[in-house]
């Protein structure tokens, strides 16, 4: 594996994304102490100053482009793994990919891609950890830290190390076996299972009882019209 680090970058997503047709091999990661212009899901801004782990890894998935949202929730469940047995920390995961702690805001992942036709080019994989980096205020209600949760300094270099090993173990089982091994575990630690919800599309809003996902990764809710199947979207939490 290939590591690039900086001390200072605008985006390691950018960056990550605009080296990304030139390099052959998958695996290759840009890492940076600080950034001055990370973003999120939606274009929103990504808090990123010092102390926090801010990186972006490069993949070549052999697969359709209308597949790679699952890689996005296998991300997740790396990092919910990762938290939970090396840190002991109980976190879980609203869907599609945030890591939450006592609804607190820890991780969150941002999945591009290029794609011609039905061949996916290369996906950028952004992760955003919260490790010792100081919340600014007005995210000290949503988000939290790893550092900050078990009230101790904590390592990137080896939360980053413990990441790529277990991504390493689920990727070669996804690529292996496909995603629906996959589902129990996600469902097993998605936030309100059961609970009404509210879901933002970009085009409209579906209230409804969640389900969990379907095995192509796809949220089920439970509508007072029948079921509806969500691609894309974000959890505006319900009643
Ligand atoms: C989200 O929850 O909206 C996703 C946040 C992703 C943040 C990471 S930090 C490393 C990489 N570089 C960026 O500019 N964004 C991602």
């Amino acid at each position: 594996k290939k590591l690039l680090y900086y001390k200072k970058i605008n985006s390691t997503q950018t960056k990550l994304k605009t080296i990304a047709d030139a390099v052959a091999r998958e695996g290759v990661i840009v890492c940076a102490d600080v950034q001055t212009g990370g973003y999120g899901r939606m274009k929103r801004e990504w808090s990123s100053s010092n102390g926090g782990l801010w990186f972006s890894m490069l993949l070549k998935p052999a697969l359709r482009p209308d597949e790679v949202s699952k890689l996005a929730l296998i991300i997740s469940l790396a990092l919910n793994r990762v938290f939970k047995q090396k840190y002991g920390v109980k976190t879980n995961i609203k869907w599609p990919n945030d890591i939450l702690f006592k609804g607190r805001k820890a991780s969150g992942i941002l999945v591009d891609m290029s794609a011609e036709q039905d061949i996916v080019n290369w996906v950028v994989a952004g992760i955003g950890i919260n490790v010792n980096n100081v919340l600014p205020k007005e995210l000290k209600n949503i988000s939290v830290s790893l550092g900050e949760i078990l009230n101790k300094f904590v390592g990137r270099a080896q939360l980053l190390a413990q990441f790529l090993c277990v991504f390493d173990e689920i990727y070669a089982a996804f690529k292996k076996s496909g995603f629906k091994i996959f589902v129990k575990e996600y469902n097993d630690n998605i936030v309100f299972i059961n609970e009404s919800i509210k879901i933002d599309t970009g085009f409209d809003i579906i209230e409804g009882v969640n389900l969990g996902i379907d095995g192509d990764g796809k949220l089920i809710l439970k509508t007072p019209k029948g079921l509806e199947k969500i691609t894309a979207g974000t959890v505006v939490k319900g009643k």
